[in-house]
């Protein structure tokens, strides 16, 4: 039974990564993936990787906003491997991106249960805000409003809230390395579009965060040490809540080992996406597939 389900899983995670190839979808099957986690809250035992993402209660949250085109594109294959869920389809989807992106290979577990109705999506507001004004009812813990408004007091409520350190914090935001904001979803960028963006490939438009946005490498770090030097780029997109990675002094150091260290940031980075894939999970077997 169990090998069974490992070869569908197999067969799929292959039909994944081509996928991310034809369509150069990378960037937003990562950030679907963890958008249907990054709402868990260990507090309250909600949320988290349980495929309630796919239904519109949670889809029509605003930090959601285009991602309904990310599920699209994987309908087909829920189609085709209908054992294998909804929430490992997702996860699937941004381990086989990073993967194929030249990051580094992502110690997933598979078997996760899907919620079965919308009764499971949370409350919305729980994902964390690039620029000011951040949330400030957002734990630690449930029911608590910070007196603390700054980017660095809003990631660790919102990463601590989901079980991560500011090492974790830093790592995950290298995330970034690949993909790009748009004025029509999020709001944010000043720009369109790029010099890096306005070729495309895949739909043009956007600002990314480094110049070669499909490739998962340490440049979101490199970058954001450029700028610190003066050696800003206007082509690049850039939050508060990147700049203060470099700024606070308990992110900086990761930052800047990240920065100088390929290598490490892989090593924090691959096992930050794994435990951040199973939040709030259930999985049968219990101790999971791994492929
Ligand atoms: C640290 C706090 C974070 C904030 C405030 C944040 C915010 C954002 C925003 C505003 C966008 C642009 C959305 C748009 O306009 O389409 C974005 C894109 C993206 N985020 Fe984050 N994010 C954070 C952490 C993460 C994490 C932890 C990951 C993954 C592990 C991630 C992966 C991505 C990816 C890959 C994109 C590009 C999507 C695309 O190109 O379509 N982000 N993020």
């Amino acid at each position: 039974m169990k090998s069974q389900a490992r070869d569908s899983l197999r067969r799929c995670f292959e039909d994944c990564k081509s996928l991310v190839r034809e369509k150069n979808c990378a960037p937003i099957m990562v950030r679907l993936a963890w958008h249907e986690c990054g709402n868990y809250d260990r507090y309250e035992g909600d949320g988290g990787s349980v495929g309630s993402i796919r239904f519109e209660k949670e889809l029509d949250h605003a930090a959601n906003a285009g991602l309904g085109s990310a599920l699209e594109l994987l309908a087909p294959l829920k189609e085709r491997y209908a054992d294998v869920s909804h929430a490992d389809l997702i996860q699937m989807a941004s381990a086989a991106s990073i993967e194929v992106s030249g990051g580094p290979k992502i110690p997933m577990r598979y078997g996760r249960v899907d919620a079965a109705s919308d009764e499971a999506v949370p409350p919305e507001g729980r994902l964390p805000d690039g620029e000011a004004p951040f949330h400030q009812a957002d734990g630690p813990c449930p029911g608590e409003v910070s007196e603390d408004a700054s980017a660095a007091a809003h990631l660790r409520r919102v990463f601590s809230r989901m079980g991560f350190d500011d090492r974790d914090v830093v790592a995950l935001s290298g995330a970034h390395t690949i993909g790009r904001a748009y004025k029509e979803r999020s709001g944010l960028p000043s720009k369109d579009a790029t010099k890096y963006t306005d070729q495309g490939p895949g739909r043009p438009g956007g600002m990314s965060w480094t110049k070669s946005w499909l490739t998962f490498d340490n440049s979101y770090f490199k970058v954001l040490v450029d700028a610190s030097q003066g050696k800003e780029d206007e082509d690049l997109f850039r939050m508060s809540t990147d700049a203060v990675l470099l700024e606070d002094e308990g992110f900086s150091p990761h930052c800047h080992e990240f920065a100088r260290d390929q290598e490490a940031f892989f090593v924090a980075y691959a096992a930050a996406h794994a435990k951040l894939s199973e939040l709030g999970a259930h999985f049968v077997p219990p101790e999971g597939i791994r492929l």
